[in-house]
C-alpha cells in the first residue's frame, strides 16, 4: 500500500521535473534566443538599437570561421574585388564558390565569403575598411548601398570619428561586418557556423531555411525572431549551420514547392520535418533525457503551432510585400515617405514603419499650461530669453517655450512634418488663453546674429562660419527639394538662425513660410506651378529679394536670396542694413549691394580683405572667402532667374566647407597668392 503510493508520489515528481524541464528548455530555446534582428532599425541612422550596433558576445568562442554572403555588383564581382571589398582572401572566396580567382561573377548572383569573425569590445564583428571616393557616399549609403546591409550606418557612426555629416574624399573608414559565433545552446543542436545571409525580396524564412537545410525555428530562435514578425529586404539574418556551406546551396533557388505551394500545407510539412531534425539531433548527443525533453518540446512547439495557424498563414505575404519606402541618400525623412508609408501601415501592421518617420510623427506632444508654468518657473523674468521666449526645462530637458498670438496652426503644421537635423524641432505646443505656446527643441548659443554683433567678446571662427552656412543651405535644400509640398521659409534672417551647443545651425521661425501648392483661391497662377503672388509683402529688411518687394513674387529664389545675405554677414560681421549719413540726410544701404562692388574691378584682395569681419584677423583663408563672396554675390543676383538654386549652392558650400576644415591657418601665406591672378571660382 505504502510502496503504491510512494511509487505514485515518484512518478509524479518526475514528470512534474520532467514537464518543468522541457518548459524550461522550450523557453530557452524560444525565448533566449542568440541575436537580435536589425528590424529594419537600420534605416533609422540617428537612433541606436540594440540590435544596430552590432551582434552580442555570446557565444563559445571569441573568435570563430564564419561566412558572410553578398550580392555580386559591378565593380565588386569579381573574388579579389569582393575580396578587397569585405577584407576577405580572394582565394577562399573563389574555392568556397568553386570559381577561379579571375571569373567574374554573374551580375547579383549570391557569393559566399568565408571570414573570421571575432568578439570586437563587445559585438562580433569582422573589421574591413573602406577609402571614400566620392562626395555623395555618407554612411547610410556605405551600409545599405556598399555592403548591402552587411553592417548599419549605426554602428558605423560609433566605430568612425567622423561626424556623419563631415565625411570627405579619402577618408578611411572601420566597416564592422556583422557576423556572429555560435552559442552553447546553438552547438549543443550541432550548429557549428553561422552565415550572414543578406535577405532580400520574396525572401522567408521558410524558403530560407529550405535553402540551408535547416530547421526554419533554428532561424527564428538565432534571430529572436518568431514565426509571425516580418524580416525585411536589405538587413542581414544570421543562419545557424550545421557544416561548412556550399555554392551550390547558395546558387540554388529555393525549391519549387516551397515556393508555389500555398503556405498552410507546406508550412505544417516543414514543422513536421523540422520536429524530426530536432528528434535526430537529440540522438546524435545521446542523451535520453535530452531525447525525452527534446521530444516533448517538440511535442510543444506543434501544439502551440496548431493554435496559431492564422499568423502562419499571414506571414509569407507580409515577407514578401514590398518594404517601406526607402530613405533618403542624407538620411533625411521626407515627408511625401511618411505618407506611403502611413498608408502601407494598415496593411502590413505597425511593424513596418520606418522608426524614424514615426518618431517624427509622434513625437509633438500637447501640453497642459500648468506644464509649462512650471517648466519655466511661471514665466519668470530670469527663465525670459529674449522677447515672447522663454527657456524651460521638461523632465531636465531645457526647451525653449515661445508664446504667439493667436493662430499659429500654419507653422505647427508645417513643423510638425519637417525632420532635420538643421530645423529646430518642435516638440510641442500648448493653447491657453487666446495663446499658442511652441515649445522647442534649445539652442544653446543663441542666435548667428548675436554673435555677429561687434560688442561680443566672443567670435565665430571661420570654419564655424562656414559650417553654419553649410547647415542652412542644408536645410534649405531639404525645405526646396525634399519635402513635398515644397516649402519656402520666406523670412530667412541671422537673428533665425540658432546655434547648438557645438555650434550646428538650427533654422527656426516659420512663421511666414508657406507651401508651394497652387492654392486657387489666393493665387494668381500665371507663370508654372513654382510660382505665386501676393499682395501681402511681409518680411525682413535687407533680406527680401527686389522681385518680392516689387512685386510680390515668391519663389524658392526668394530664399536663397535671403540666404545670400546671410552668407555676407557671415563673411563681413555687418548687419543685413546699415544706415550711412549722407549729404542728403539718412540713407539705406542694403549689404545685398555692397558686395558687387567689392568683387569688381582691380584690388579685390584688398576690397575683399577691408569686407571681411575685422573680428577674424587673418585667420581665414581668403580663397575661400573669396569663393563665399562670389557664391554669395550671385545669391543676392537682382535677377531671380540668376540666382543660383539652392542645391547648387548647397554643392559649392560642401565643397568650401571641406577645404575649410583641411585649412590650416599657417597655410595662408602660400595660398593666398592665387587670387587677383587666377580666379578660383571662375
Ligand atoms: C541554453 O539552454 C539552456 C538549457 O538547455 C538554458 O539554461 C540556457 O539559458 C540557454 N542559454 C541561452 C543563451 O539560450
Ligand atoms: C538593450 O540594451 C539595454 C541597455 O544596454 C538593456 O538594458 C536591455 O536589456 C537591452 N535589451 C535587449 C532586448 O537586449
Ligand atoms: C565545380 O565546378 C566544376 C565545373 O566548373 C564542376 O565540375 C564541379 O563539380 C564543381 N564542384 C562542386 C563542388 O560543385
Ligand atoms: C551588370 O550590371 C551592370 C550595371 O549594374 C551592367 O552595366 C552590366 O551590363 C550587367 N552585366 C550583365 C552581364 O548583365
Ligand atoms: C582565419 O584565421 C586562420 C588563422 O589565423 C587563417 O588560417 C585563416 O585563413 C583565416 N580565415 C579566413 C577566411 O581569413
Ligand atoms: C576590429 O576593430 C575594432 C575597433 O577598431 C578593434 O577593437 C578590434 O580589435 C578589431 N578586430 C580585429 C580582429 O582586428
Ligand atoms: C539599399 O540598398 C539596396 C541594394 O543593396 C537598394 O536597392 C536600395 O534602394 C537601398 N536603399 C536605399 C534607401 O538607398
Amino acid at each position: 500500500m505504502e510502496t503504491t503510493v510512494r511509487n505514485r508520489t515518484v512518478g509524479w515528481w518526475w514528470w512534474w521535473r520532467l514537464i518543468a524541464a522541457s518548459a524550461l528548455a522550450l523557453m530557452a530555446v524560444r525565448v533566449e534566443g542568440q541575436q537580435s534582428y536589425v528590424d529594419n532599425h537600420q534605416l533609422d541612422c540617428y537612433n541606436h538599437f540594440n540590435s544596430t550596433d552590432g551582434n552580442v558576445c555570446n557565444g563559445v568562442d571569441s573568435t570563430c570561421p564564419s561566412y558572410l554572403t553578398f550580392r555580386s555588383q559591378p565593380p565588386y564581382n569579381t573574388p579579389t574585388s569582393i575580396g578587397y571589398l569585405l577584407n576577405s582572401q580572394p582565394s577562399q572566396i573563389a574555392e568556397a564558390n568553386n570559381v577561379s580567382d579571375v571569373d567574374t561573377f554573374p551580375n547579383n548572383s549570391l557569393i559566399l565569403i568565408p571570414i573570421n569573425c571575432s568578439c570586437s569590445s563587445s559585438f562580433y564583428q569582422h573589421n574591413a575598411s573602406y577609402v571614400l571616393k566620392i562626395q555623395s557616399e555618407t554612411y547610410f549609403s556605405l551600409a545599405n548601398n556598399t555592403y548591402q546591409g552587411l553592417t548599419t550606418c549605426q554602428a558605423l557612426m560609433s566605430q568612425n570619428g567622423y561626424g556623419d555629416r563631415n565625411l570627405l574624399v579619402g577618408n578611411q573608414i572601420l566597416v564592422p561586418l556583422r557576423c556572429a559565433c555560435p552559442t552553447l545552446n546553438q552547438t549543443r543542436s550541432a550548429y557549428n557556423f553561422l552565415l550572414t545571409y543578406l535577405v532580400t525580396w520574396k525572401d522567408d524564412i521558410p524558403s530560407i531555411a529550405d535553402r540551408f537545410r535547416v530547421d526554419p525555428q533554428a532561424i527564428w530562435n538565432a534571430n529572436r525572431l518568431s514565426s509571425s514578425d516580418i524580416i525585411f529586404p536589405f538587413t542581414p539574418l544570421l543562419i545557424p549551420l550545421h557544416s561548412q556551406p556550399s555554392a551550390a546551396q547558395l546558387s540554388s533557388p529555393a525549391p519549387p514547392p516551397l515556393a508555389s505551394a500555398p503556405p498552410p500545407q507546406s508550412h505544417s510539412s516543414s514543422s513536421k520535418s523540422s520536429n524530426n531534425k530536432w528528434v535526430f539531433v537529440g540522438v546524435g548527443i545521446g542523451s535520453a533525457l535530452l531525447l525525452l525533453l527534446l521530444a516533448l518540446s517538440a511535442f510543444l512547439f506543434c501544439t502551440r503551432r496548431r493554435h496559431k495557424p492564422k499568423q502562419q498563414h499571414m506571414q509569407k505575404p507580409k515577407a514578401a510585400s514590398p518594404l517601406p519606402s526607402p530613405p533618403p541618400p542624407k538620411l533625411l525623412l521626407l515627408p511625401q515617405e511618411e505618407k506611403e508609408e502611413e498608408e502601407e501601415e494598415d496593411f502590413r501592421g505597425t511593424k513596418s514603419v520606418s522608426h524614424g518617420v514615426r518618431h517624427a510623427i509622434e513625437s509633438i506632444s500637447v501640453y497642459n499650461y500648468s506644464d509649462l508654468q512650471m517648466a519655466t518657473d511661471s514665466f519668470s523674468e530670469t527663465n525670459k530669453i529674449r522677447g515672447s521666449v522663454y527657456k524651460g526645462v521638461f523632465m531636465g530637458d531645457a526647451a525653449a517655450v515661445k508664446m504667439m498670438k493667436g493662430d499659429v496652426s500654419s507653422e505647427i503644421n508645417i513643423l510638425k512634418r519637417i525632420n532635420h537635423s538643421n530645423i529646430i524641432r518642435l516638440s510641442g505646443f500648448c493653447v491657453h488663453g487666446g495663446n499658442t505656446y511652441l515649445v522647442y527643441e534649445y539652442a544653446e548659443n543663441g542666435s548667428v546674429g548675436d554673435w555677429l554683433q561687434p560688442t561680443k567678446c566672443h567670435h565665430l571662427s571661420w570654419k564655424h562660419r562656414v559650417q553654419i552656412a553649410h547647415d542652412v543651405a542644408d536645410a534649405l535644400n531639404y525645405l526646396h527639394h525634399f519635402t513635398n509640398p515644397p516649402h519656402i521659409h520666406k523670412n530667412l534672417n541671422t537673428s533665425n538662425i540658432l546655434l547648438d551647443g557645438s555650434f550646428r545651425a538650427k533654422v527656426s521661425n516659420f512663421g511666414l513660410a508657406r507651401t508651394l501648392e497652387v492654392e486657387d483661391d489666393k493665387q494668381e497662377e500665371d507663370d508654372g506651378p513654382n510660382f505665386q503672388l501676393t499682395r501681402h509683402v511681409v518680411g525682413t529688411h535687407g533680406y527680401m529679394a527686389p522681385e518680392y518687394i516689387e512685386n510680390g513674387v515668391i519663389t524658392p529664389k526668394l530664399d536663397v536670396f535671403a540666404f545670400g545675405v546671410v552668407i555676407l554677414e557671415l563673411l563681413s560681421g555687418r548687419e543685413a542694413t546699415t544706415t550711412r549719413r549722407g549729404g542728403e540726410g539718412q540713407q539705406e544701404l542694403p549689404l545685398s549691394e555692397s558686395i558687387t562692388e567689392v568683387l569688381q574691378g582691380d584690388n579685390v584682395r584688398d576690397k575683399l580683405k577691408a569686407f571681411i569681419d575685422p573680428s577674424l584677423k587673418d585667420e581665414y583663408p581668403l580663397d575661400l572667402a573669396f569663393s563665399l563672396a562670389q557664391l554669395a554675390k550671385r545669391c543676392v543676383d537682382r535677377h531671380m532667374n540668376s540666382r543660383p538654386a539652392i542645391s547648387e549652392v548647397y554643392i559649392t558650400l560642401s565643397k568650401i566647407l571641406s577645404s575649410s576644415l583641411d585649412w590650416d591657418p599657417s597655410d595662408e601665406l602660400e595660398r593666398s597668392h592665387g587670387i587677383g591672378r587666377s580666379q578660383p571660382n571662375a
